[in-house]
């Protein structure tokens, strides 16, 4: 987007949309499986507000409900292309299998693209989801160095998938309850506490940090503070 005289310009979509999940379990295979299904004509966007969504437009008493892709300039399936993170090694045909959202006969029918997704090691702490205890995990010594790890991978990602843009969508596990606190206020106190491991920063922020930080579009799927707070909302 960019904005011309006060007024928001919303540009045409071009070229490859990456689109990066943290976290590639049920709710992320579902998603990658759907669209890939979608692309080979084996499925339908049953249930998808981009793809069969429709809007009013006009007065009610008009009747005139476009399509939302007729209206807003959204990016056609075919130039999606996936990654993520996770901290268990499983590709996402793995995943989705474990996951058991969708149909095995579905999934082995799209297998092939599948297994080509694997997960790239996450930044995970589990003093934040307590339950969980993978080992596919980046080492930093600080979470600034971590932060700094995503903005790489996305870096490469985009490089090696000749992505135009790209988006990123938390789908990880949701974190513990974290209140608001000073280290959100400013970029600077925030930049601080990530030298410095505070313990209000958690991997959700850090992912959502490195992402706003690289011009990368970002979207929380689940209750954590992660990108919610006034100091992301600024630099975003
Ligand atoms: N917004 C909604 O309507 C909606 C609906 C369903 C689920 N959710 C949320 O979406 C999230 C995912 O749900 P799900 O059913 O797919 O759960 P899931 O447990 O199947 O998948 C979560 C995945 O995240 C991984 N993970 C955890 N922490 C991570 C980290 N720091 N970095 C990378 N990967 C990490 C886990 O290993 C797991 O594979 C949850 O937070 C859930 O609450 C939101």
């Amino acid at each position: 987007m960019t904005k011309e005289s006060g007024k928001t310009k919303v540009e045409k979509p071009k070229g490859k949309l990456g689109i990066l999940l943290p976290g590639l379990g049920a709710v992320a295979t579902t998603t990658i499986a759907g669209v890939i299904a979608v692309n080979k004509g084996i499925s339908k966007p049953v249930g998808s507000l981009t793809q069969i969504g429709r809007m009013r437009v006009g007065k009610r008493t008009v009747k005139n409900n476009p399509l939302i892709s007729e209206v807003v300039p959204i990016h056609p399936l075919k130039d999606v292309v996936f990654g993520g993170w996770d901290i268990y090694e499983d590709n996402v045909y793995e995943s989705a299998i474990n996951a058991a959202v969708l149909d095995k006969t579905l999934l082995d029918k799209i297998k092939g693209q599948l297994v080509k997704i694997k997960p790239m090691k996450a930044v995970f702490d589990p003093e934040y989801v307590k339950r969980l205890d993978g080992k596919f995990i980046k080492k930093g010594k600080t979470k600034m160095d971590l932060a700094k790890a995503i903005m790489k991978d996305i870096e490469t990602f985009k490089k090696e998938n000749k992505c135009d843009r790209v988006v990123m969508v938390w789908c990880g596990s949701t974190e513990i309850y974290i209140q608001e606190s000073a280290v959100h206020q400013s970029l600077a106190a925030l930049e601080k506490g990530m030298k410095e491991n505070h313990k209000d920063v958690p991997p959700s922020m850090l992912y959502a940090y490195a992402a706003i930080k690289m011009g990368v579009p970002y979207a929380n799927g689940a209750p954590n503070l992660s990108c919610d707070i006034p100091e992301l909302v600024e630099l975003a």
